[in-house]
Protein backbone atom coordinates (compact mmCIF):
# COMPACT_ATOMS: atom_id res chain seq x y z
CA UNK A 1 0.00 0.00 0.00
CA UNK A 2 2.09 2.79 -1.18
CA UNK A 3 -0.31 5.61 -1.07
CA UNK A 4 0.65 9.01 1.30
CA UNK A 5 -3.71 8.75 1.41
CA UNK A 6 -4.35 5.05 2.00
CA UNK A 7 -1.72 4.90 4.85
CA UNK A 8 -3.20 7.97 6.28
CA UNK A 9 -6.41 6.36 6.88
CA UNK A 10 -5.10 3.31 7.85
CA UNK A 11 -3.41 5.35 10.46
CA UNK A 12 -5.68 7.08 11.78
CA UNK A 13 -7.76 3.71 11.98
CA UNK A 14 -4.94 1.95 13.85
CA UNK A 15 -4.72 5.11 15.96
CA UNK A 16 -8.64 4.41 16.85
CA UNK A 17 -8.28 0.95 17.43
CA UNK A 18 -4.98 1.74 19.77
CA UNK A 19 -7.17 3.95 21.71
CA UNK A 20 -10.27 1.24 21.89
CA UNK A 21 -8.13 -1.38 23.20
CA UNK A 22 -6.62 1.20 26.11
CA UNK A 23 -10.35 2.14 26.82
CA UNK A 24 -10.97 -1.61 27.43
CA UNK A 25 -8.45 -2.23 29.51
CA UNK A 26 -7.16 -4.96 27.07
CA UNK A 27 -3.98 -7.09 27.85
CA UNK A 28 -0.77 -5.48 27.99
CA UNK A 29 0.54 -7.73 25.23
CA UNK A 30 -2.47 -6.51 23.12
CA UNK A 31 -2.16 -3.13 23.72
CA UNK A 32 1.86 -2.89 23.22
CA UNK A 33 1.70 -5.07 19.82
CA UNK A 34 -1.17 -2.71 18.64
CA UNK A 35 1.11 1.03 19.57
CA UNK A 36 4.28 -1.04 17.66
CA UNK A 37 2.66 -1.49 14.88
CA UNK A 38 1.14 2.36 15.26
CA UNK A 39 4.59 3.36 15.33
CA UNK A 40 5.64 1.35 12.35
CA UNK A 41 2.97 2.58 10.20
CA UNK A 42 3.89 6.14 11.15
CA UNK A 43 7.59 5.32 10.02
CA UNK A 44 6.51 4.15 6.74
CA UNK A 45 4.26 7.22 6.84
CA UNK A 46 7.21 9.77 7.59
CA UNK A 47 9.52 7.72 4.55
CA UNK A 48 6.73 8.09 2.42
CA UNK A 49 5.47 11.69 2.36
CA UNK A 50 8.31 13.08 4.67
CA UNK A 51 5.95 14.63 6.89
CA UNK A 52 4.81 13.90 10.46
CA UNK A 53 1.80 12.21 10.93
CA UNK A 54 -0.99 14.36 12.68
CA UNK A 55 -4.31 13.11 13.32
CA UNK A 56 -6.91 14.71 11.14
CA UNK A 57 -4.02 16.35 9.22
CA UNK A 58 -3.84 14.68 5.89
CA UNK A 59 -1.16 14.41 3.61
CA UNK A 60 -0.95 16.98 1.49
CA UNK A 61 -0.02 16.45 -2.56
CA UNK A 62 -1.38 13.48 -2.28
CA UNK A 63 -2.83 13.12 -5.77
CA UNK A 64 -3.41 9.22 -6.21
CA UNK A 65 0.05 8.57 -6.67
CA UNK A 66 0.34 5.07 -5.30
CA UNK A 67 3.45 4.21 -7.92
CA UNK A 68 4.86 7.85 -8.50
CA UNK A 69 7.65 8.83 -6.16
CA UNK A 70 6.04 10.54 -3.17
CA UNK A 71 8.35 14.15 -3.89
CA UNK A 72 6.38 14.91 -7.43
CA UNK A 73 5.18 18.33 -6.91
CA UNK A 74 3.40 20.35 -9.73
CA UNK A 75 5.47 20.55 -12.45
CA UNK A 76 8.47 19.98 -10.73
CA UNK A 77 9.86 16.80 -10.92
CA UNK A 78 12.88 15.28 -9.17
CA UNK A 79 14.08 11.76 -8.67
CA UNK A 80 17.23 9.70 -8.94
CA UNK A 81 15.76 9.25 -12.72
CA UNK A 82 14.06 12.36 -13.66
CA UNK A 83 14.69 16.41 -13.27
CA UNK A 84 11.99 18.54 -15.12
CA UNK A 85 10.45 21.49 -14.31
CA UNK A 86 8.28 23.96 -16.66
CA UNK A 87 10.12 27.23 -15.48
CA UNK A 88 12.26 28.33 -17.59
CA UNK A 89 14.42 29.46 -14.41
CA UNK A 90 14.74 25.93 -13.46
CA UNK A 91 13.96 23.96 -10.56
CA UNK A 92 12.32 25.94 -7.71
CA UNK A 93 14.90 25.00 -4.99
CA UNK A 94 13.09 26.11 -2.03
CA UNK A 95 10.28 24.72 -2.65
CA UNK A 96 12.63 21.33 -2.82
CA UNK A 97 13.53 22.37 0.77
CA UNK A 98 10.42 22.45 2.27
CA UNK A 99 9.43 19.24 0.46
CA UNK A 100 12.43 17.42 1.04
CA UNK A 101 12.93 18.02 4.86
CA UNK A 102 16.25 19.85 4.43
CA UNK A 103 18.10 23.01 5.29
CA UNK A 104 18.98 26.22 3.35
CA UNK A 105 22.42 26.98 2.89
CA UNK A 106 22.58 30.20 4.47
CA UNK A 107 25.25 32.84 4.77
CA UNK A 108 26.00 32.12 7.88
CA UNK A 109 26.95 28.45 7.35
CA UNK A 110 29.26 29.39 4.52
CA UNK A 111 31.10 31.87 6.61
CA UNK A 112 31.43 29.05 9.25
CA UNK A 113 32.50 26.74 6.92
CA UNK A 114 34.87 29.65 6.10
CA UNK A 115 36.13 30.21 9.83
CA UNK A 116 36.64 26.50 10.29
CA UNK A 117 39.00 26.01 7.32
CA UNK A 118 40.53 29.32 7.21
CA UNK A 119 39.84 28.97 3.38
CA UNK A 120 37.75 31.04 1.12
CA UNK A 121 34.35 29.37 0.36
CA UNK A 122 33.99 27.74 -2.92
CA UNK A 123 32.25 29.43 -5.42
CA UNK A 124 30.10 26.75 -5.68
CA UNK A 125 29.10 28.24 -1.89
CA UNK A 126 29.36 31.58 -2.60
CA UNK A 127 26.46 31.51 -5.14
CA UNK A 128 24.48 28.44 -3.68
CA UNK A 129 24.99 25.84 -6.42
CA UNK A 130 25.24 24.14 -3.28
CA UNK A 131 22.16 25.33 -1.63
CA UNK A 132 21.17 22.45 1.12
CA UNK A 133 22.34 20.25 4.00
CA UNK A 134 21.46 17.79 6.18
CA UNK A 135 24.01 18.13 9.94
CA UNK A 136 26.34 20.27 8.09
CA UNK A 137 26.60 21.92 11.51
CA UNK A 138 27.07 18.60 13.17
CA UNK A 139 30.17 17.82 11.16
CA UNK A 140 31.94 21.57 11.94
CA UNK A 141 31.06 20.99 15.84
CA UNK A 142 33.14 17.65 15.69
CA UNK A 143 35.46 19.23 13.27
CA UNK A 144 36.41 21.83 15.40
CA UNK A 145 36.75 19.43 18.32
CA UNK A 146 39.19 17.47 16.66
CA UNK A 147 36.86 14.73 15.14
CA UNK A 148 37.31 13.99 11.61
CA UNK A 149 35.09 12.29 8.97
CA UNK A 150 35.17 11.18 5.09
CA UNK A 151 33.86 12.03 1.89
CA UNK A 152 31.55 9.82 -0.39
CA UNK A 153 30.44 10.35 -3.30
CA UNK A 154 29.56 8.48 -6.64
CA UNK A 155 28.71 8.35 -10.37
CA UNK A 156 26.73 5.81 -11.91
CA UNK A 157 28.37 5.15 -15.40
CA UNK A 158 26.46 5.16 -17.80
CA UNK A 159 28.59 5.75 -20.83
CA UNK A 160 32.21 5.99 -21.43
CA UNK A 161 31.92 9.99 -22.34
CA UNK A 162 31.51 12.47 -19.13
CA UNK A 163 30.54 16.07 -19.76
CA UNK A 164 30.81 19.19 -17.60
CA UNK A 165 27.67 18.73 -15.65
CA UNK A 166 28.87 15.22 -14.23
CA UNK A 167 32.28 17.23 -12.65
CA UNK A 168 29.98 19.32 -10.61
CA UNK A 169 29.84 17.50 -6.98
CA UNK A 170 33.84 16.24 -7.92
CA UNK A 171 35.21 19.42 -8.59
CA UNK A 172 33.57 20.30 -5.02
CA UNK A 173 34.40 17.16 -3.35
CA UNK A 174 38.02 17.57 -3.99
CA UNK A 175 37.92 21.13 -2.90
CA UNK A 176 36.16 19.81 0.38
CA UNK A 177 39.07 16.70 0.47
CA UNK A 178 41.73 19.61 0.23
CA UNK A 179 40.34 22.18 2.80
CA UNK A 180 39.40 19.65 5.18
CA UNK A 181 41.84 17.27 4.83
CA UNK A 182 40.16 13.96 5.03
CA UNK A 183 39.57 10.93 3.17
CA UNK A 184 36.91 10.33 0.33
CA UNK A 185 35.16 7.11 -1.40
CA UNK A 186 33.85 7.57 -4.27
CA UNK A 187 31.49 4.68 -5.62
CA UNK A 188 31.13 3.66 -9.23
CA UNK A 189 27.71 2.09 -9.32
CA UNK A 190 28.01 0.00 -12.44
CA UNK A 191 25.65 -2.71 -10.89
CA UNK A 192 22.56 -0.03 -11.27
CA UNK A 193 23.44 1.42 -14.63
CA UNK A 194 23.33 -2.04 -15.46
CA UNK A 195 19.85 -3.08 -13.52
CA UNK A 196 18.31 0.56 -15.05
CA UNK A 197 19.44 0.36 -18.77
CA UNK A 198 19.64 -1.75 -21.67
CA UNK A 199 23.58 -2.42 -21.17
CA UNK A 200 25.94 -5.82 -20.33
CA UNK A 201 27.66 -5.77 -17.23
CA UNK A 202 30.68 -5.50 -19.21
CA UNK A 203 30.04 -1.82 -20.68
CA UNK A 204 28.93 -0.82 -17.56
CA UNK A 205 32.45 -1.84 -15.86
CA UNK A 206 34.39 -0.87 -18.66
CA UNK A 207 32.73 2.78 -18.20
CA UNK A 208 33.06 2.49 -14.93
CA UNK A 209 37.16 1.87 -15.48
CA UNK A 210 36.67 5.47 -18.31
CA UNK A 211 34.67 7.53 -15.68
CA UNK A 212 37.56 6.71 -12.69
CA UNK A 213 39.95 8.39 -15.30
CA UNK A 214 37.94 11.57 -15.82
CA UNK A 215 37.16 11.76 -12.21
CA UNK A 216 41.05 11.28 -11.25
CA UNK A 217 42.18 14.03 -13.79
CA UNK A 218 40.30 16.10 -11.17
CA UNK A 219 42.92 16.44 -8.86
CA UNK A 220 41.98 14.02 -5.96
CA UNK A 221 45.10 12.96 -3.88
CA UNK A 222 45.71 9.37 -4.30
CA UNK A 223 47.07 8.76 -0.98
CA UNK A 224 43.42 9.56 0.59
CA UNK A 225 41.15 8.60 -2.44
CA UNK A 226 39.47 5.11 -2.78
CA UNK A 227 37.18 4.71 -5.88
CA UNK A 228 35.30 1.33 -6.03
CA UNK A 229 33.06 -0.68 -9.08
CA UNK A 230 30.16 -1.85 -7.16
CA UNK A 231 30.60 -5.13 -9.37
CA UNK A 232 34.00 -5.78 -8.04
CA UNK A 233 33.88 -4.47 -4.48
CA UNK A 234 30.78 -6.46 -3.56
CA UNK A 235 32.56 -9.63 -3.57
CA UNK A 236 35.76 -8.60 -2.83
CA UNK A 237 34.44 -6.97 0.43
CA UNK A 238 32.38 -9.24 3.31
CA UNK A 239 32.44 -5.85 5.68
CA UNK A 240 30.37 -3.92 2.69
CA UNK A 241 28.21 -6.64 1.70
CA UNK A 242 27.65 -7.30 5.84
CA UNK A 243 26.33 -3.52 5.54
CA UNK A 244 23.92 -3.74 2.41
CA UNK A 245 22.18 -7.02 4.17
CA UNK A 246 21.48 -4.99 7.25
CA UNK A 247 20.04 -2.39 5.21
CA UNK A 248 17.91 -4.40 3.83
CA UNK A 249 16.21 -6.52 6.49
CA UNK A 250 15.57 -2.80 7.71
CA UNK A 251 13.81 -1.24 5.32
CA UNK A 252 10.42 -2.30 3.20
CA UNK A 253 9.17 -2.84 -0.21
CA UNK A 254 6.52 -0.43 1.06
CA UNK A 255 9.00 1.95 1.66
CA UNK A 256 11.03 1.75 -1.05
CA UNK A 257 7.92 1.94 -2.86
CA UNK A 258 7.14 5.06 -1.34
CA UNK A 259 10.40 6.69 -1.83
CA UNK A 260 11.67 5.75 -5.19
CA UNK A 261 8.62 4.87 -7.12
CA UNK A 262 9.29 1.10 -7.27
CA UNK A 263 6.00 -0.74 -8.86
CA UNK A 264 5.74 -4.54 -8.88
CA UNK A 265 6.83 -5.00 -12.30
CA UNK A 266 10.29 -3.52 -11.50
CA UNK A 267 13.01 -6.18 -11.52
CA UNK A 268 13.86 -7.36 -7.62
CA UNK A 269 17.46 -5.81 -8.67
CA UNK A 270 16.03 -2.50 -8.36
CA UNK A 271 14.13 -3.07 -5.15
CA UNK A 272 17.37 -4.06 -3.39
CA UNK A 273 19.93 -1.78 -4.87
CA UNK A 274 18.99 1.35 -2.54
CA UNK A 275 20.59 -0.31 -0.10
CA UNK A 276 23.80 -1.01 -1.78
CA UNK A 277 24.36 3.10 -2.22
CA UNK A 278 23.42 3.45 1.39
CA UNK A 279 26.51 1.27 2.42
CA UNK A 280 29.41 3.41 2.05
CA UNK A 281 27.54 6.30 4.50
CA UNK A 282 28.81 3.50 6.88
CA UNK A 283 32.64 4.03 7.66
CA UNK A 284 33.14 0.12 9.24
CA UNK A 285 32.10 -0.86 4.89
CA UNK A 286 36.04 0.23 4.14
CA UNK A 287 37.85 -1.67 7.04
CA UNK A 288 41.19 -1.36 5.22
CA UNK A 289 40.50 2.74 5.40
CA UNK A 290 38.61 2.81 9.68
CA UNK A 291 39.34 -0.53 10.81
CA UNK A 292 36.54 -2.00 12.34
CA UNK A 293 35.34 1.71 13.61
CA UNK A 294 31.39 2.65 12.98
CA UNK A 295 31.52 6.05 14.46
CA UNK A 296 33.60 8.15 11.86
CA UNK A 297 30.59 10.70 10.15
CA UNK A 298 30.04 10.33 6.80
CA UNK A 299 29.53 13.49 4.54
CA UNK A 300 28.18 13.27 1.21
CA UNK A 301 28.20 16.00 -1.72
CA UNK A 302 25.85 15.06 -4.36
CA UNK A 303 23.15 16.43 -6.46
CA UNK A 304 19.71 17.09 -4.75
CA UNK A 305 18.37 14.17 -6.82
CA UNK A 306 20.23 11.62 -4.67
CA UNK A 307 18.66 12.82 -1.89
CA UNK A 308 16.02 10.23 -1.76
CA UNK A 309 18.40 7.35 -1.58
CA UNK A 310 20.10 8.91 2.02
CA UNK A 311 17.12 9.86 3.36
CA UNK A 312 16.32 5.85 3.01
CA UNK A 313 19.85 5.64 4.79
CA UNK A 314 19.80 8.27 7.55
CA UNK A 315 15.90 6.90 8.15
CA UNK A 316 17.88 2.98 9.17
CA UNK A 317 21.54 4.22 10.21
CA UNK A 318 19.61 4.87 13.81
CA UNK A 319 17.99 1.50 14.03
CA UNK A 320 21.41 -0.81 12.92
CA UNK A 321 23.48 1.33 15.45
CA UNK A 322 25.36 3.26 12.98
CA UNK A 323 25.28 7.65 12.73
CA UNK A 324 23.24 9.40 9.77
CA UNK A 325 25.43 10.66 6.85
CA UNK A 326 25.51 14.60 6.53
CA UNK A 327 24.59 15.94 3.08
CA UNK A 328 25.17 18.66 1.00
CA UNK A 329 23.09 19.39 -2.05
CA UNK A 330 23.70 21.30 -5.03
CA UNK A 331 21.28 22.20 -8.04
CA UNK A 332 21.17 20.71 -11.52
CA UNK A 333 23.47 21.71 -14.19
CA UNK A 334 21.33 22.83 -16.95
CA UNK A 335 20.86 21.44 -20.41
CA UNK A 336 22.13 23.98 -23.07
CA UNK A 337 18.62 24.05 -24.58
CA UNK A 338 17.48 25.34 -21.39
CA UNK A 339 17.10 24.89 -17.36
CA UNK A 340 14.10 22.96 -17.62
CA UNK A 341 15.59 19.88 -18.14
CA UNK A 342 18.83 18.06 -16.18
CA UNK A 343 21.49 17.03 -19.33
CA UNK A 344 21.54 13.64 -21.09
CA UNK A 345 24.88 11.89 -21.77
CA UNK A 346 23.17 10.46 -24.46
CA UNK A 347 22.24 13.93 -26.44
CA UNK A 348 25.56 15.18 -27.88
CA UNK A 349 23.80 18.58 -28.50
CA UNK A 350 22.55 19.09 -25.02
CA UNK A 351 25.85 19.48 -22.99
CA UNK A 352 29.46 19.84 -23.32
CA UNK A 353 31.49 16.75 -23.56
CA UNK A 354 34.53 16.44 -21.80
CA UNK A 355 36.16 15.22 -24.88
CA UNK A 356 35.01 18.28 -27.03
CA UNK A 357 37.58 19.75 -29.38
CA UNK A 358 37.91 24.02 -28.85
CA UNK A 359 36.10 23.43 -32.36
CA UNK A 360 32.82 21.46 -30.69
CA UNK A 361 32.77 23.57 -27.96
CA UNK A 362 32.27 27.05 -30.04
CA UNK A 363 29.55 25.61 -31.96
CA UNK A 364 27.75 23.79 -29.47
CA UNK A 365 27.53 27.10 -27.53
CA UNK A 366 27.11 29.22 -30.35
CA UNK A 367 23.93 27.13 -32.09
CA UNK A 368 22.31 25.43 -29.08
CA UNK A 369 22.92 27.44 -25.48
CA UNK A 370 19.73 28.99 -25.27
CA UNK A 371 19.39 32.63 -24.67
CA UNK A 372 17.67 35.09 -22.58
CA UNK A 373 18.44 37.81 -25.23
CA UNK A 374 16.02 39.73 -27.21
CA UNK A 375 15.66 39.00 -31.21
CA UNK A 376 17.29 41.94 -32.53
CA UNK A 377 20.48 43.89 -31.67
CA UNK A 378 17.97 47.14 -31.15
CA UNK A 379 15.76 45.57 -29.25
CA UNK A 380 18.56 44.22 -26.83
CA UNK A 381 20.07 47.26 -26.48
CA UNK A 382 17.09 48.55 -25.50
CA UNK A 383 15.33 46.27 -23.25
CA UNK A 384 18.34 44.39 -22.12
CA UNK A 385 18.77 40.73 -21.68
CA UNK A 386 17.35 38.18 -19.06
CA UNK A 387 20.70 36.24 -17.27
CA UNK A 388 17.97 34.39 -15.11
CA UNK A 389 16.78 31.73 -18.12
CA UNK A 390 19.83 32.06 -19.92
CA UNK A 391 22.06 29.00 -20.09
CA UNK A 392 25.84 30.86 -21.06
CA UNK A 393 25.11 33.09 -17.88
CA UNK A 394 24.13 29.93 -15.93
CA UNK A 395 27.17 28.02 -17.31
CA UNK A 396 29.43 31.24 -15.88
CA UNK A 397 28.23 30.76 -12.37
CA UNK A 398 29.11 27.64 -12.48
CA UNK A 399 32.45 27.44 -14.27
CA UNK A 400 33.86 31.59 -14.01
CA UNK A 401 35.54 32.29 -10.82
CA UNK A 402 36.10 35.79 -10.68
CA UNK A 403 32.63 37.42 -8.68
CA UNK A 404 33.62 40.81 -10.29
CA UNK A 405 33.24 39.73 -13.52
CA UNK A 406 30.36 37.74 -13.32
CA UNK A 407 28.66 40.70 -11.63
CA UNK A 408 29.60 42.83 -14.36
CA UNK A 409 28.53 40.33 -17.14
CA UNK A 410 25.24 40.09 -15.23
CA UNK A 411 24.94 43.86 -15.06
CA UNK A 412 25.40 44.49 -18.58
CA UNK A 413 23.44 41.99 -20.11
CA UNK A 414 20.70 43.03 -17.84
CA UNK A 415 21.24 46.60 -19.29
CA UNK A 416 21.85 45.38 -22.57
CA UNK A 417 25.22 46.80 -23.26
CA UNK A 418 26.39 43.11 -23.64
CA UNK A 419 24.96 41.64 -26.27
CA UNK A 420 24.12 37.61 -26.58
CA UNK A 421 26.98 36.89 -29.48
CA UNK A 422 29.32 38.81 -26.64
CA UNK A 423 27.81 36.46 -23.31
CA UNK A 424 28.57 33.77 -25.67
CA UNK A 425 32.27 34.26 -26.32
CA UNK A 426 32.94 35.05 -22.70
CA UNK A 427 31.74 31.48 -22.11
CA UNK A 428 33.43 29.77 -25.07
CA UNK A 429 36.37 31.51 -23.51
CA UNK A 430 35.77 29.89 -20.12
CA UNK A 431 34.96 26.67 -21.08
CA UNK A 432 37.87 26.04 -23.65
CA UNK A 433 40.98 26.25 -21.82
CA UNK A 434 39.06 24.17 -18.63
CA UNK A 435 38.26 21.22 -20.95
CA UNK A 436 41.67 21.70 -22.84
CA UNK A 437 43.55 21.63 -19.25
CA UNK A 438 41.14 18.85 -18.31
CA UNK A 439 42.10 16.57 -21.14
CA UNK A 440 45.66 17.14 -20.86
CA UNK A 441 45.52 15.90 -16.78
CA UNK A 442 43.23 13.01 -18.09
CA UNK A 443 45.68 12.09 -20.56
CA UNK A 444 48.45 11.55 -17.39
CA UNK A 445 46.41 9.25 -15.84
CA UNK A 446 47.24 5.43 -16.82
CA UNK A 447 46.02 2.56 -16.01
CA UNK A 448 48.41 1.81 -13.20
CA UNK A 449 47.04 5.37 -11.84
CA UNK A 450 43.61 3.87 -12.35
CA UNK A 451 44.77 0.58 -10.50
CA UNK A 452 46.10 2.44 -7.82
CA UNK A 453 42.93 4.78 -7.00
CA UNK A 454 41.00 1.64 -7.13
CA UNK A 455 42.93 -1.12 -5.15
CA UNK A 456 41.32 -1.40 -1.55
CA UNK A 457 44.43 -0.10 0.68
CA UNK A 458 45.28 1.73 3.57
CA UNK A 459 44.82 5.90 3.07
CA UNK A 460 46.24 8.75 5.35
CA UNK A 461 43.18 9.48 7.96
CA UNK A 462 43.92 11.38 10.79
CA UNK A 463 40.65 11.03 13.30
N1 LIG B 1 23.29 6.87 -8.17
C1 LIG B 1 24.30 7.81 -8.58
C2 LIG B 1 24.19 8.07 -10.08
O1 LIG B 1 23.46 7.45 -10.79
C3 LIG B 1 25.68 7.33 -8.25
C4 LIG B 1 26.01 7.42 -6.77
C5 LIG B 1 26.26 6.35 -5.93
C6 LIG B 1 26.17 8.59 -5.99
N2 LIG B 1 26.54 6.78 -4.69
C7 LIG B 1 26.50 8.15 -4.67
C8 LIG B 1 26.06 9.96 -6.26
C9 LIG B 1 26.73 9.07 -3.63
C10 LIG B 1 26.30 10.87 -5.22
C11 LIG B 1 26.62 10.42 -3.92
O2 LIG B 1 24.86 8.95 -10.58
Amino acid sequence: MSSPMDLYEQLTAQGLAVRHIKAQKGNKAEVESAVQLLLRMKEDYKLLTGQDYQAGRPPTHTEDDDSGPAEDDEDDQVNPWNVSTSSAKGVDYDKLIVRFGSCKIEQELVDRIARVTGKTPHHFLRRGIFFSHRDMHQILDAYESRKSFYLYTGRGPSSGAMHVGHLIPFLFTKWLQDVFDVPLVVQMTDDEKYLWKDLSLEDCHRYTLENARDIIACGFDPDKTFIFSDLDYMGASPSFYRNVVKVQKHVTFNQVKGIFGFTDSDCIGKISFPAIQAAPSFSNSFPQIFGDRNDVQCLIPCAIDQDPYFRMTRDVAPRIGYLKPALLHSTFFPALQGAQTKMSASDANSSIFLTDTAKQIKNKVNKHAFSGGKDTVEEHRKLGGNPDVDVSFMYLTFFLEDDEQLEKIRQDYRSGALLTGELKKCLIETLQPMIAAHQERRKLVTDETVRQFMTPRKLLFNC
